[in-house]
């Protein structure tokens, strides 16, 4: 049996935080959907599309990564795909409670499939796409943090 899995989130935009995940998580599972998915808590500044896009540039070199989205429950996604597992980042303690109410939402939803996590390398534990737009916004040197395509697309969202 192949182990099928899902890396889930906004990705709004990816950063080195995620890409240290995914391509950790590639080595450990046959095939990795990245797939941007709805946050309802957040408004994106990236659309669907252009995330889409960054996601695919980034991970072009990792073979068995698929990107997508999905509009909908993320476990009905990880069914149409066929995935036994989902995978998540996990950075720090604070991200621990938010992390179990999903992972306890979706055992409800489909107890079949199994969510793992990966600590981040600690390098990137304070990481997020939030603080990445935050220091973008006052041109920052952000190049440490999310790879050149990114940094490029939020320069160009903050010239408009
Ligand atoms: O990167 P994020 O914002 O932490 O990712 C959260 C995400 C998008 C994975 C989560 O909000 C999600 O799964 N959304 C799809 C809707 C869903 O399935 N909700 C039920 C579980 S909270």
């Amino acid at each position: 049996m192949s182990s099928i899995a899902v890396c889930p989130g906004s990705f709004d935009p990816i950063t080195y935080g995620h890409l240290d995940i995914i391509s950790r998580g590639a080595k450990v599972f046959d095939k990795l959907y990245i797939t941007v998915l709805n946050n309802s808590t957040k408004k994106p500044m990236f659309s669907v599309e252009e995330r889409i896009e960054l996601i695919r540039e980034v991970t072009k070199d990792i073979p068995n990564v698929e990107v997508d989205s999905f509009q909908g429950l993320l476990m009905d996604y990880a069914k149409s795909v066929k995935a036994n597992a989902i995978l998540r980042g996990l950075r720090a303690v604070s991200d621990f409670e938010y992390e179990m109410q999903i992972t306890s939402m979706n055992r409800v939803l489909d107890e079949s499939i199994e969510t793992f996590f990966i600590m981040t390398n600690n390098q990137y534990s304070f990481l997020s796409s939030s603080i990445v737009k935050e220091v973008a916004k006052y041109n920052a040197d952000i190049s440490e943090l999310v790879p050149k395509p990114v940094e490029l697309a939020l320069q160009k969202k903050n010239d408009l």
